[in-house]
């Protein structure tokens, strides 16, 4: 498959990557293995596992700022290592760094001038390119050392965009920022997929790539350990029923782990608990376990497997 048939912009096929680590003692850690991943043009594609998972590392071999032990990344149709297609991309670091006396405006100024663009249209850019991640102009004049770790990550994205990229890969975009500027980044992220971006973003928050992504993949310990729709990961799960209860003391919840079969979590709420079952057979048994605890039931409900369920599954497994 190529660019030119419109099918996969992203294609990743046994990509491989040790790290040596170790002094004296050359110790060997596979960070990613064989990871085989194909993104067509236009998904937004989320890319998601826990922290050493090996999402910064699959980014790293992506943008060819480090090799592979084995295997292939392609982006648009070329290998990763033609560097014209660099132009036709964007990429936000994990923790970017930047020239701390710049400010937001001269960085992005300066990336619209690398990328070729003249110096009225570099003006021109950057104020699109402000608005768009939702920086005041009194802040796109601030010194980046004085930015804050939302602030850095809006500047980020916007350098990511400089060149109107069609493929965008971002490390962890929603990380630093609170519930406002997550859902923000979100927006941002979705509009480019309207636009008929291809978007490629990390993360390990999962509430924010359930909402977002055509499709995700699920990264665990350099391994993918599932890829589909988010309605294919979930879906074909079991729903889910999640007890409220009120009136039962916070010290009954290890109480319940232990006694009632099929309960999956137990978290203690200001009044009550919160709990989560794998399937109705335990139902009546929880029911019993908070009258016998003096509480009363709030609510029973049914839930769809989430995303996150199946992930912290998947982990188990592994
Ligand atoms: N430069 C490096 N040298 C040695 N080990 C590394 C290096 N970069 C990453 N790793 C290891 O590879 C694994 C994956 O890391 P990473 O790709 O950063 O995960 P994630 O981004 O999912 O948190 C981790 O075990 C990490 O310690
Ligand atoms: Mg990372």
């Amino acid at each position: 498959m190529t660019d030119s048939d419109g099918e996969s912009v992203i294609e990743l096929r046994g990509l491989t990557k040790d790290f040596q680590i170790g002094f004296l003692k050359k110790r060997t850690v596979r960070a990613l293995d064989n990871l085989d991943l194909t993104v067509a043009r236009g998904e937004i594609f989320g890319f998601l596992g826990p922290n050493g998972a090996g999402k910064t590392t699959t980014l790293k071999l992506l943008m060819n700022l480090i090799f592979p032990t084995a295997g292939s990344a392609r982006i648009l149709g070329r290998s990763v290592e033609d560097t014209a297609t660099r132009a036709r991309i964007g990429y936000l670091p994990e923790n970017p760094y930047f020239y701390d006396y710049l400010t937001g405006r001269e960085l992005l100024n300066y990336t619209a001038a690398l990328f070729g663009i003249s110096p009225g249209g570099t003006k021109k850019r950057s104020e699109q390119l402000l608005r768009m991640v939702g920086l005041t102009s009194e802040q796109a004049d601030r010194q980046l050392r004085k930015y804050s770790k939302g602030m850095l990550q809006r500047i980020g994205i916007a350098q990511a965009l400089v060149n109107d990229p069609e493929v965008v890969f971002m490390d962890e975009p929603m990380s630093g920022l609170d519930p406002m500027g997550r859902r923000e980044v979100r927006d941002l992220l979705l509009s480019l997929g309207e636009r008929g971006k291809t978007v490629f973003f990390s993360s390990h928050i999962l509430s924010d790539v359930e909402t977002l992504c055509d499709r995700a993949a699920i990264l665990n310990q350099g391994k993918l350990v599932q890829c589909g729709t988010v309605e294919e990961l979930t879906g074909g799960k079991q729903s889910t029923l999640e007890v409220i209860a009120k009136g039962v003391e916070s010290s009954a919840v290890g109480a319940l782990l232990e006694n009632v079969p099929h309960v999956v979590s137990v978290n203690p709420t200001p009044n009550g608990v919160h709990i989560i079952l794998s399937d109705d057979t335990g139902l009546e048994a929880t029911i019993s376990f908070i009258r016998s605890r003096g509480g009363k039931l709030v609510s029973v409900n049914a839930s769809r497997a989430s995303l996150e369920d199946v992930f912290f599954n998947a982990e188990r497994r592994l």
